[in-house]
């Protein structure tokens, strides 16, 4: 890892097919500017056939350091990393990689971010006996695994398709229950923490009704998405007096990891790195 006081320049990519619509840049680079690093963060538009000769490239000590990898490429970062740590064997999934010893080291910061954004907003979130997330995808394991490193007793997964909750219940273990999505209103019974990993709702897309009522008393209501910044789930948790978490935060906490590793400095999240995101969307 590079030593905070180094001046040496440093390069940092961010990988997906298609990779536009990332907001990394734009996190990395005002992080650059307002530490007055010497470095750049650049959007790398790698085609699935072409992603085994752009990690080649890295591993043979080009331009980059590391960076971070989105879709479609996170599975393949993670089988073609040397070193993945234990959070992205067990998602096996990676979406930031740095070089350190001649060697390509992968992690996935997505559970970081998950949990770092709840912490900030509401300190203590995890001091609850059940949370139902909905969904049993990509985003659902690392909030799964978030939500069970906070020793969370239950956790209810709830999918459109069980089967896949039911995988995921296999691969975190006992404490992890799979549902169809006819049980929703059954497992939100008292539970402390609801969670949207789904793309419902998603840039006006349809969404669900759902009653809140029957969570806890000082339940919180959270979304994955971020686009729009009140989702369809949140409106509606808002209007039946309900706690909410926007998922931007979410975005903006899982960057802080890479640019530590990449830059030497652990960035801050802040109102005006939010403020400058909202504004892009
Ligand atoms: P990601 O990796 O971003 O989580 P994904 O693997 O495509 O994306 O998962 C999307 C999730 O949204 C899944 O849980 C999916 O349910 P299925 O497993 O049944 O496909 C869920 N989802 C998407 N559209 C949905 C809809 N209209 N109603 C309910 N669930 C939906």
């Amino acid at each position: 890892m590079p030593d905070s006081r180094e001046t040496k320049r440093c390069d940092a990519f961010v990988t997906g097919w298609p990779v536009k619509h990332s907001r990394s840049p734009l996190i990395h680079n005002h992080w650059l500017k307002r530490y007055a690093l010497s470095g750049s963060y650049t959007a790398e538009s790698v085609a699935v056939e072409e992603f085994p000769a752009f990690i080649s490239a890295l591993k043979s000590g080009g331009r980059y350091r590391g960076g971070n990898v989105t879709i479609p490429h996170k599975e393949t970062a993670f089988q073609l990393a040397d070193r993945p740590d234990e959070i992205a064997k067990e998602l096996g999934a990676a979406n930031t990689l740095w070089m350190a010893d001649g060697l390509l080291h992968a992690t996935n910061t997505d559970s970081f971010g998950f949990a770092a954004n709840l912490d900030e907003r509401h300190p203590g979130w995890a001091k609850i006996n059940r949370a139902v997330i909905l969904g049993a995808g990509g985003a659902s394991r690392a909030v799964i695994q978030a939500v069970r490193d906070q020793g969370v007793a239950e956790i209810h997964v709830v999918n459109r398709t069980r089967g896949r909750a039911e995988d995921l219940a296999d691969r975190f273990g006992p404490k992890v229950h799979a549902h169809a999505l006819g049980a929703l209103g059954e497992v939100m019974k008292e539970a402390g923490l609801f969670v949207n990993t789904t793309s419902l709702g998603m840039n006006g897309g349809e969404t669900l009704e759902l009653d809140f009522s029957t969570l806890a008393e000082r339940a919180l209501i959270t979304d994955i998405v971020y686009v729009p910044l009140k989702t369809p789930f949140l409106i509606q948790a808002e209007r039946q007096g309900r706690q909410t978490v926007d998922g931007l935060g979410m975005l903006l906490h899982q960057a802080v990891p890479g640019f530590e590793k990449w830059f030497g400095i652990r960035p801050s999240v802040d109102e005006e790195l939010r403020s400058l995101v909202i504004e892009e969307m």
